[in-house]
């Protein structure tokens, strides 16, 4: 059920979301929140959460990330003004910001998501990591890094550091080893471990024949 919450307030905030992100270049541009919320409100019903909660914390999950915003505080600040001021009660926006700051956590190394709306709204923002859209987001952030797509000479890094996130270093493709590969293993609900499985698998494809064109390997097949 949306319970509480208002079609009008949820209107509103796509449209606050829609303006705020449309031109951010950061792989945090409306349509990954667009992705994320359709992801998130199938996922939803499904597994029978709130879908109210769901939709307002898919569609403000990004603007406490430092990319977008000058801090995540003053970003979190932001979001708990925007819902006060619509007029979502108390109860309803402290389970929204409690997603948010959750999900904020870089590579899941922080609080588990405790709720069951928290848990779909991570499920889809990881699905929208992987697969063919994860594996354009991918390579459009790297490319805005000045990144190598590839090196055969650097050794696969399966973890990093905060410091290496920091810098940025790193290939588009060791990122697949380092984070997006993992992801499936990460999954918290039913439904959305089936479709990242599907969407892992697109991206072993895409690997293997990504190595083969490498090598040149693909033309001996002819
Ligand atoms: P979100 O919080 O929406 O999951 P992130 O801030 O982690 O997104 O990253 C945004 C996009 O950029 C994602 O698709 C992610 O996989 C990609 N990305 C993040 N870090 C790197 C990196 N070091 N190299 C290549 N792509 C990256
Ligand atoms: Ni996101």
């Amino acid at each position: 059920s949306k319970a509480g919450i208002s079609e009008t307030v949820l209107s509103e905030a796509e449209a606050f979301v829609r303006q705020r992100l449309l031109n951010e270049g950061t792989g945090h541009d409306w349509w990954h929140i667009y992705r994320v919320v359709r992801l998130a409100d199938k996922l939803a019903e499904r597994e029978g959460a709130e879908t109210g909660i769901v939709r307002l914390a898919a569609l403000f999950h990004d603007l406490a990330d430092d990319k977008v915003v000058a801090s995540k505080e003053q970003g979190m600040a932001e979001i708990a003004a925007w819902l006060e001021d619509h007029g979502v009660g108390e109860r309803d926006w402290e389970r929204i910001l409690e997603i948010i700051a959750t999900l904020s956590f870089r590579g899941g190394g922080g609080a588990p998501m405790t709720t069951l709306e928290g848990q779909v709204v991570q499920d889809a923002d990881r699905l929208d990591a992987i697969g063919a859209v994860g594996i354009a987001r991918t390579f459009s952030y790297n490319g805005s890094k000045g990144n190598l797509i590839y090196d055969p000479g650097l050794p696969v890094r399966e973890t990093m550091t905060e410091a290496q996130y920091r810098q940025e270093r790193g290939t588009a493709v060791n990122h697949f080893y380092e984070k997006l590969l993992k992801l499936k293993d990460r999954m918290n609900t039913a439904y959305g471990r089936e479709l990242a499985e599907k969407r892992h698998r697109v991206m072993e494809q895409y690997l293997e024949q990504f190595f083969r064109e490498w090598e040149g390997e693909d033309l001996q097949e002819l």
